[in-house]
């Protein structure tokens, strides 16, 4: 029998634990070539996640659904969906009878994250109430339930039957490093294994749900003391760049509170509410976020780690949603930061090579520790992706618009000013002509490392706004114009010695990729090549190289690493070596 009950708080369960999957000899030779700490490979030797098993074909689709369609869209399905926490052991056919009880589901999913989770969309909103009207909150022996109402449930089983359970769990986590390694090793060209890469990370279907959802029930908590309050979800969950795993940024959006008392209303009079008044907009964002960090570590069902992070240049919560698994920002105000995101939407939705050369950027950035989760003077995610952008401006015929050239395409209700900041710009996919270039991701990998190992940062700016270098305002050691607000710099943060290690990995990796050219290995001969072959640690010795690299010229640099290569790469490559140790002494 089977009762659903309000879940309490989070629940901690038994980790599954994977079996590793059987070594193949190209796996057995990856992982010897992969073990240097702090990389790729180090990530490499944990034990294989499962695969995802359900195949939604969204991997393939690029969107043409204007950003706001799209988000109106997920966020009134989130409203008809629960989440349930299930035992182990369920039947789904009687778990889906059980629950259309309530009222026809349009789709369902199930997924583990320390236990197992369902995720039911009802066809209509009416059946959530139904359904949380036949839930009660539970009675604990040793603890106290603070009763709380919300679309996050627990369903327990009344009679302990041992219901043989054959449920198809879909994957909300990125393949493992040896997984994708062994795929990208075995792609045909360049081009096929970024777009391996893209379509194993890329976020998948019902992960989008899940974030979704999330936000959605972090809506209900806030709608506590913001009834008309919109939490929507921005950044990478929904810019179309967003890999599994990434973080679930959220924005508290209380236009619809504050224009409520804006409207004009007929006649002399006008009603205003009563309010509270504070000295600046940054108290008064504070103080919203305070009371709701409150609310969600006291009241909110699975919200836990909840931290306060009142004073950063843009104030935020933390917290981690245990049952999705999300690592969560939760920021007010920030309305521009949404528009960045409905801008990368559009700029990854023109071309097919966009998204897949990102990912590849990113992976690699990641995989030589140019980017961290952890805050510092690492470049971000969101500038690789500006760059990438940048370049595809420059190329000729371009591939991408600039973004003024969007703004000329916008119509009036395109028209977007926010805090003064001009973020006009067309919103209608169909209105933009797709590039004539037809350079392939290959050759479009291999120049982003030559352009980028080349740049001159010591005097130029990147600006996605006009799609040209300009003189740099600052001394930033990078500079990154806000595309939105112009006198801002979105790489601030970056150091002269974050910036010279991509440089030096970027000329690296464009010499790899250009030796290839001529010395491709075969796939028989089970050697990294292409992408995993920049993908992999870099030389031990390049700290005391770089000296002595930026004194000549880039071409004479590729001229004689090429040569001290030649004759040590493939010597390097043998199956006694635990490292790849290309020498670039010259
Ligand atoms: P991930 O690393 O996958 O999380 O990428 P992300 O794009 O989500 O980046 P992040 O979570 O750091 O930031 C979320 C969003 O905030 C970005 O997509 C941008 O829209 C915005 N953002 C991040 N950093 C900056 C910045 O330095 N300046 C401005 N203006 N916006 C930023
Ligand atoms: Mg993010």
């Amino acid at each position: 029998m089977l009762l659903i009950m309000a879940v309490p708080g989070a629940g901690l369960l038994t980790r599954l634990h994977l079996c590793a999957q059987r070594r193949t000899r190209v796996q057995r030779l990856i992982v010897r070539l992969l073990s240097c700490p702090g990389t790729v490979a180090e990530d490499l030797r944990r034990d294989e996640q499962p695969s995802g098993i359900v195949e939604t074909g969204f991997e393939d689709k690029i969107p043409r659904k204007r950003f706001s369609e799209m988000q109106n869209e997920r966020r009134e399905q989130a409203q008809r969906t629960v989440l349930i926490h299930c035992p182990e052991k369920i039947s789904e056919n009687k778990f889906l009878k059980y629950l259309s009880q309530h009222g026809p589901i349009n789709n369902h999913f199930f997924y583990e994250s320390f236990g197992l989770y369902a995720v039911v969309e009802f066809c209509r909103k009416e059946s959530v109430g139904s359904l949380q009207n036949g839930t009660h909150t539970p009675n604990m022996a040793m603890e106290t339930a603070i009763p709380f109402r919300s679309r996050f449930l627990s369903l327990k089983l009344k009679n302990q039957t041992s219901e043989q359970s054959c449920i198809q769990s879909s994957n909300q986590l990125p393949p493992s490093n040896r997984k994708l390694f062994e795929l990208i090793c075995y792609a045909e060209s360049i081009d096929d294994q970024l777009n391996t890469l893209l379509k194993e990370f890329q976020l998948t279907e019902e992960n989008t749900k899940l974030r979704y959802l999330t936000c959605s029930l972090i809506e209900d908590i806030a709608a506590a003391y913001f009834p008309d309050c919109v939490v929507r979800p921005f950044g990478s969950s929904v810019n179309t760049f967003g890999k599994l795993g990434c973080d679930l940024d959220m924005f508290l959006d209380l236009d619809e509170t504050r224009n409520l008392s804006t409207r004009k209303t007929s006649g002399n009079f006008l009603m205003e509410f009563q309010v509270k008044n504070v000295p600046s907009e940054r108290i008064a964002t504070q103080k919203i976020l305070s009371v709701i960090g409150e609310c969600l570590d006291h009241f909110g069902p699975g919200c836990v780690g909840v931290q306060k992070i009142l004073n950063a240049r843009c104030p935020l919560v933390r917290f981690s949603h245990q049952a999705s698994g999300f690592q969560c920002d939760l920021t007010t105000n920030n309305k521009i930061a949404l528009t960045s995101s409905e801008l990368l939407y559009i700029y990854g939705a023109l071309d097919s090579r966009v998204r897949a050369l990102v990912f590849g950027i990113r992976c690699w950035a990641r995989a030589h520790s140019l980017t961290s989760s952890i805050p510092g003077a690492w470049i971000t995610n969101f500038s690789l992706t500006m760059m990438v952008i940048f370049f595809l401006q420059r190329r000729s015929p371009p591939i991408l618009p600039t973004l003024d050239s969007l703004k000329t395409l916008a119509d009036a209700q395109d028209k977007c000013i926010i805090e003064g900041n001009n973020c006009t710009f067309v919103r209608d996919l169909n209105r933009i002509k797709p590039s004539g270039n037809t350079e392939t991701l290959e050759l479009l990998l291999k120049e982003f490392f030559e352009y980028f190992g080349n740049f001159a940062f010591n005097k130029n700016s990147i600006n996605i706004r006009q799609g040209k270098e300009q003189n740099k305002p600052d001394s930033s050691p990078l500079y990154i114009q806000n595309p939105f607000e112009t006198s801002l710099n979105i790489s601030k943060n970056v150091s002269q010695s974050q910036l010279q290690k991509f440089v030096d990995l970027a000329q690296e990796s464009a010499w790899i990729l250009q030796q290839e050219d001529t010395h491709r290995p075969s796939v028989s001969s089970n050697q990294p090549w292409g992408l995993a072959a920049i993908l992999l640690p870099s030389v031990p010795n390049r700290g005391s190289l770089t000296k002595k690299k930026r004194k000549r010229s880039a071409n004479e640099r590729v001229k004689n690493l090429l040569e001290s290569l030649k004759s040590n790469r493939t010597a390097n490559f043998t199956e006694t070596n635990e490292k790849r140790t290309i020498s670039t002494q010259t």
